[in-house]
């Protein structure tokens, strides 16, 4: 068992206010769960990418498909294993999900696509593992500048090295979300808890519903893809 299993196995035996967590969650996931994950991907439009003039409309418009497409299975598949946490074991038993969850996802969401992988980013991240290089920083900055005036902000693609393309789409903050990402004041004590000992560095906390929370970063390798192919199959 690791630390967080540890953690969640503990309290729940021992402190009868985690079943009182657990119920409210377990409500929260009943009415708003789902809706509210999904309604993160709502706003799929396939936007102009900003990758250069190599390559034709066509193709671009199959990469940037192919990126929406692994958005969303990302998506899918956290909030599938999220709700189901959530109804087992509530929150704390969520951000196991979280934690041991978002990173192979970023693996096995490329199945059935060699060459692409999909994870998150943001300006603010909990996890270190996730924090931006240079070209995300460059569009996380300049879509924190837009946020204020146009949403929402359409997905981007850039060509990274002649070889591999980068697609982004912004992520933004539901209700939901709050619950974990959230300021420290508001966030449940014992998830509070959990979560700085789990990261120490957590900088993603204080975020409003509505807020660009940040960015799905799906990287194409071209050698490996082909872009006549429809796009990812789950
Ligand atoms: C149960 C708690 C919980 C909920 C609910 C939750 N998150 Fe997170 N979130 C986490 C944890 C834990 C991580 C760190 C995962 C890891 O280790 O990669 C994380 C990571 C992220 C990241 C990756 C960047 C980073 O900060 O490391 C993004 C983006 C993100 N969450 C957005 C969201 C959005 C949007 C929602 C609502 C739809 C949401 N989260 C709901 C706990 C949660």
């Amino acid at each position: 068992m690791n630390r967080a299993a540890a953690f969640r196995h503990k309290h729940r035996k021992q402190n009868a206010s985690s079943i009182l967590i657990m119920r409210s969650l377990y409500l929260v996931s009943n009415l708003t769960l789902l809706t509210l994950l999904l309604a993160s991907c709502q706003n799929d439009q396939k936007g102009q990418g900003e990758v250069s003039s190599e390559f034709s409309p066509e193709i671009k418009e199959s990469y940037m498909s192919k990126g929406n497409a692994a958005s969303e299975a990302l998506m899918n598949s956290l909030s599938t294993q999220l709700k189901a946490a959530m109804k087992n074991g509530g929150v704390l038993a969520a951000v196991d999900v979280c934690k041991q969850v978002a990173q192979p996802s970023t693996e096995a969401i490329s199945t059935g696509l060699d060459g692409l992988t999909v994870s998150r980013t943001s300006l603010n991240v909990r996890n270190p593992e996730n924090a931006p290089d240079d070209l995300d920083l460059g569009v996380l900055q300049t879509w924190q500048d837009l946020d204020d005036q146009s949403k929402p902000i359409q997905p981007k693609m850039f060509s990274v090295d002649g070889q591999t393309v980068r697609f982004y789409k912004p992520i933004y903050t539901k209700e939901l979300c709050v619950l974990c990402h959230g300021p420290s004041d508001a966030l449940e004590p014992k998830l509070l808890t959990m979560l700085d000992e789990l990261y120490p560095e957590d900088k993603a906390r204080g975020y409003k519903v509505g807020d660009l929370r940040g960015a799905f970063k799906v990287e194409m390798n071209l050698n490996k893809l082909d872009p006549a192919e429809p796009s990812i199959h789950k």
